[in-house]
């Protein structure tokens, strides 16, 4: 396969396509070619806690600065990810005890980054994963995931948010999660509780602009989703005043690198692309990794470029839906 004639960024006609980018990856010409293909940049890690405030109150913006400098030498957007997390923290963060001390911590790194990136970042996750993966959501409801956040700070994400939309009022605030993309998944439960969850703040007047949907699939039944299940779930938080974005979207195949998984990936990619397209409510579609080496999921051959960079039919795909 060789790349198309255009490039997923000149058959974008500027709607967001994007992809997960990663500093250490920048040197290689193969990986920036195809890197390149978007038009949108996110920083797979950079930009995460861990990587701006490695220590308590020692902020080094260096490797997150490095990656939007990328994006905006090669003329591409930049995605801000993520704020609030609860998974691969550091250690001191953790370890954080008591209401105040979290409460403080979480407004001192939302208004360090905010202030830092203020006019340069214009869309931010704010809160990451923060909705326990099986809650019911029945009856309007949803569980907060038991986690040193949660447990220290019961209103982190409040708090969170709040204090974005104070620092800087022109940035675009989502709440990100996975397992939230249709009712095939999780017979709907997550997606229900997430749901209930963002139409609470809504109502109580917590300030958020938009529903990340991660979209980390699987080519098997229960982690696939249909076009017209994406297509509902989009309608539903867009209704709630909400905009959507498919944030991180991977597929594994299961059953290895056969022309057949190939085939349905691409088709799920195709589908994915197109709900967003098609939907009024999905302002952005972005991929969570270049090559099948780069992805955070070591086996699958989740993404749309083979490892040498060459396109899969995947690739063909998006370009084909756009
Ligand atoms: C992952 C990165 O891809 C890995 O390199 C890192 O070790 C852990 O985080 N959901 C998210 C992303 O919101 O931030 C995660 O990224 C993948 C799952």
């Amino acid at each position: 396969f060789a790349f198309a004639d255009l490039s997923l960024r000149e058959a974008s006609k500027d709607f967001m396509v994007g992809v997960a980018g990663a500093s250490h990856r920048f040197g290689d010409e193969a990986y920036m070619n195809a890197l390149k293909e978007f038009n949108t940049m996110v920083a797979e890690n950079g930009c995460k806690l861990s990587g701006i405030q490695p220590q308590q109150g020692v902020f080094d913006f260096t490797d997150c600065d490095a990656h939007l400098a990328k994006a905006e030498e090669n003329g591409m957007k930049f995605r801000g990810h993520c704020l609030i997390w609860f998974n691969y923290q550091p250690q001191w963060f953790q370890d954080i005890k008591g209401y105040d001390n979290m409460k403080n911590t979480i407004v001192e790194h939302v208004t360090q980054v905010l202030t830092h990136y203020k006019g340069k970042i214009d869309t931010w996750d704010v809160v990451n994963e923060a909705i326990e993966d099986e809650s019911t959501g029945e009856n309007g409801t949803w569980e907060l995931r038991d986690t040193f956040l949660s447990r220290e700070c019961p209103d982190f994400i409040d708090i969170a948010f709040k204090t974005a939309r104070e620092v800087d009022p022109n940035v675009k605030l989502f709440y990100n999660d996975y397992d939230i993309e249709g009712i095939d998944i999780r017979q709907g439960k997550k997606t229900n509780a997430v749901y209930n969850f963002v139409k609470d703040m809504k109502e109580r007047g917590i300030p958020i602009d938009g529903v990340g949907l991660q979209y980390h699939l699987h080519t098997e039944p229960g982690k696939t989703v249909k076009y017209e299940n994406v297509m509902e779930t989009m309608e539903r938080f867009g209704k709630l005043g909400l905009e959507v974005q498919i944030t991180e979207m991977d597929v594994n195949c299961v059953k290895g690198n056969t022309e057949e998984e190939f085939a349905l990936q691409a088709q799920l990619y195709g589908d994915g692309l197109r709900a967003c397209l098609d939907s009024p409510y999905c302002t952005g579609f972005l991929i969570w990794g270049v090559g099948d080496s780069d992805s955070w999921r070591t086996d699958g051959y989740p993404l749309i470029f083979n490892k040498d960079y060459t396109p899969k039919p995947a690739y063909y795909s998006l370009i084909n839906v756009l």
